[in-house]
């Protein structure tokens, strides 16, 4: 008798779960235009099939600001999707205040919501899938020491004030730099190459300009101050390793440059995991699972030496054609 009422109810379950509509899941990216979020898209569309293969139903809505200052639009994304009753956001906030409280408003609303790839300025999100940036920044200041040598001179190019990730790397960076490698000069850590590779060209060519002759290292936080300060040291007849230059993220151009020796070494984080994880998690948070609350992705150093190495090759090449449109 138990067991067949069992049996009833496992079958009323099961056909509840067969009719449930998808889960609705918005993934907000900080910008659509970098290189870098094709590979958290293509992560998160992979947890959208293994999902559905698993009789999850998931449909993944993907949108996010052109560019990665622009507040009010990714506020006004974010809106939207809480007007629209998603089940959970997934979203790398481009600010890490002003984007608190329309995530708040969406947390009120019941719509879980998963950080990935840079910080909030608060508790609230179910889970956290990122970089351990500060991390990251250390070991950007230790690959570069090793580069340059003990009595180098260094500048380092910021990204884009209120980005959390990137502050972190700058502030990991600076840390490590003044605590460790005192004979090493920094000579210009203030200035902020802004969301666009041109944007950053123009500050890396200025500062070019004034500390060139007397460069012998360089840091850049992310992909497009890496490829805009790129630019500008060949311009200036600075690459091919004259001046050592670590940069963060890859893409085509990046790549490129470390192969041919403009770029000494690539800090490289796993966006498609981001992406793939920040999905899972929020469905498994739907789904009444419990997450860790910050899942660190890693962050590795590429150089040319071990480009070739498959678990290198994996990370610099996901998989974008398989999962992409
Ligand atoms: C960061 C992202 C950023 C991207 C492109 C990456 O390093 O993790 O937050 O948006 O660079 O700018």
């Amino acid at each position: 008798m138990k067991s067949l009422l069992l049996a009833i109810l496992a079958a009323g379950l099961a056909g509840r779960v067969a009719s449930a509509e998808p889960y609705q899941v918005a993934v907000i990216p900080k910008g659509t235009t970098h290189e870098y979020w094709k590979a958290v898209q293509a992560g998160a569309m992979k947890a959208q099939g293994e999902l559905n293969a698993a009789g999850v139903p998931v449909t993944v809505i993907w949108k996010g600001p052109l560019k990665e200052d622009d507040r009010e639009q990714q506020v006004q994304v974010v809106e939207n999707f809480i007007g629209r009753h998603v089940n959970a956001i997934v979203i790398s906030p481009l600010d890490r205040n002003a984007l608190v409280a329309p995530l708040a408003t969406a947390v009120q609303g019941r719509i879980t919501v998963v950080t990935i790839d840079s910080g909030l300025n608060s508790p609230l999100p179910a889970c956290y899938v990122a970089t351990d940036n500060r991390a990251g920044g250390r070991t950007a200041a230790r690959t570069l020491a090793a580069l340059v040598g003990s009595h180098g001179r260094v500048l380092m190019l910021r990204n884009a004030t209120g980005s959390a990730n990137t502050e972190e790397r700058e502030e990991g960076f600076l840390e490590v730099m003044r605590q460790d490698f005192p004979g090493i000069k920094l000579v210009s850590t203030d200035q902020h190459g802004g969301v666009t590779r041109d944007n950053a060209y123009r500050t890396a060519q200025n500062l070019l300009n004034r500390f060139g002759r007397e460069l012998d290292g360089v840091f850049a936080c992310n992909q497009p101050t890496t490829a805009g300060l790129l630019l500008a040291l060949r311009d200036a007849g600075l690459a091919a390793g004259k001046v050592k230059f670590v940069g963060f993220d890859t893409g085509v151009a990046e790549l490129a440059a470390l192969k041919s020796g403009d770029i000494s070494a690539l800090m490289v984080q796993d966006p498609f995991g981001m992406g793939y994880l920040g999905v899972k998690n929020a469905v498994a948070v739907l789904r009444g699972e419990t997450v860790a609350k910050v899942v660190d992705t890693g962050v590795t150093v590429v150089t040319r030496e071990n480009l070739d190495e498959p678990a290198v090759r994996d990370l610099v090449n996901p998989p974008l054609e398989k999962y992409l449109p």
